[in-house]
């Protein structure tokens, strides 16, 4: 009989393990990451005793994201996947999420398409694994001073309120962000997660004009990634930043499906997403 349970400090391992079944290359302080965003948005599915399958989401305002799901092997095709997307949409709708987010592998959107989810739009998973040397113009970091502007500014292309991640991406000193604005009217931003070895590039967000600021922001953010193992996530109809991706030697190592359930507030941009996990 599956329980959907909430996904506890002690489950982190098992959460890991399970996960990394996909070489997700997760770690235990990824569901630290989604737990702190989210209070109860990590879930954790039971047959009786077993630990079976894991999924979570994250909720930002009237928009929320969906992701990690992944079912024990043995356990497959028997409900328990939808039951945990079926469970995190309502605890998204509880929060006031009027529309649930998600990256889909492409043999996957049959799957996701019962449980209400249309297809959006396709993007390319983008890996350079030792990164070449990428020089660029110092443009300024975002601090606490600008975060309420590049908050406001990310909402209004996003459709929902990001605050909580942004803050916790931009506040770190081991991650880089970047900006430019014009007379207080901010004109992009972009933003990259850091880790020891690897790192990853986004969110971008840039007025769909101007391609020239999402290339400097793009370059600025690469210039502090040298020999790292670098990811982003970016749309398959790209025409601004994938050539410049493409050229420092990142390549396509797989596709997804973005798809929402429910009415997609996302506006015309130029985007790289934050991660699979969290959009
Ligand atoms: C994707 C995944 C989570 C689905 O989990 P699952 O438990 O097999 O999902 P369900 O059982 O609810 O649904 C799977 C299929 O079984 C069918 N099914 C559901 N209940 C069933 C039942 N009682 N008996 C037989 N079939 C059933 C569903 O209709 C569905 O059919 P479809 O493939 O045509 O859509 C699982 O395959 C998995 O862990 N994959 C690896 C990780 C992964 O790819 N994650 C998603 C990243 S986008």
């Amino acid at each position: 009989m599956f329980e959907i349970k909430p996904l506890c400090e002690s489950d982190y391992v098992f959460a890991v393990e399970l996960a990394n079944t996909m070489n997700w290359d997760m770690a235990v302080e990824d569901f630290i990451f989604m737990a702190s965003l989210e209070s109860g948005g990590c879930f954790l599915l039971c047959d009786d005793a077993k630990y079976v399958g894991i999924a979570t989401c994250v909720s930002y305002g009237k928009v929320g994201w969906f992701g990690n799901l992944v079912v024990s092997e043995e356990y497959r095709n028997k409900g328990a996947g939808s039951a945990l997307v079926n469970h995190a949409i309502t605890h998204l709708h509880s929060k006031g999420v009027k529309t649930v987010g998600l990256y889909a592998y492409p043999h996957l959107l049959g799957f996701y398409g019962k449980l209400g989810f249309r297809i959006d739009s396709d993007f390319s998973v983008l890996h350079a694994p030792n990164l070449s040397r990428v020089r660029a113009d110092a443009l300024p970091k975002i601090g606490n001073a600008e975060l309420s502007n590049i908050v406001r500014f990310d909402s209004c292309f996003f459709g929902g309120n990001r605050q909580k991640l942004l803050e916790s991406i931009v506040l770190d000193e081991l991650n880089t962000s970047r900006y430019v604005a014009e007379n207080d009217k901010v004109l992009g931003y972009a933003a990259a997660t850091v880790y020891k070895t690897a790192a990853w590039v986004g969110p971008l967000i840039c007025r769909p004009q101007r391609g020239d600021i999402a290339i400097a922001l793009v370059k600025s953010v690469l210039s502090e990634l040298s020999t790292k193992s670098v990811y982003t996530v970016i749309p398959k109809k790209d025409k601004v930043l994938s050539s410049l991706f493409f050229e420092v030697g990142f390549r396509e190592v797989f596709f997804v499906s973005r798809m929402f359930l429910g009415y997609s507030s996302a506006k015309d941009c130029i985007y790289l997403s934050e991660s699979l996990e969290r959009g």
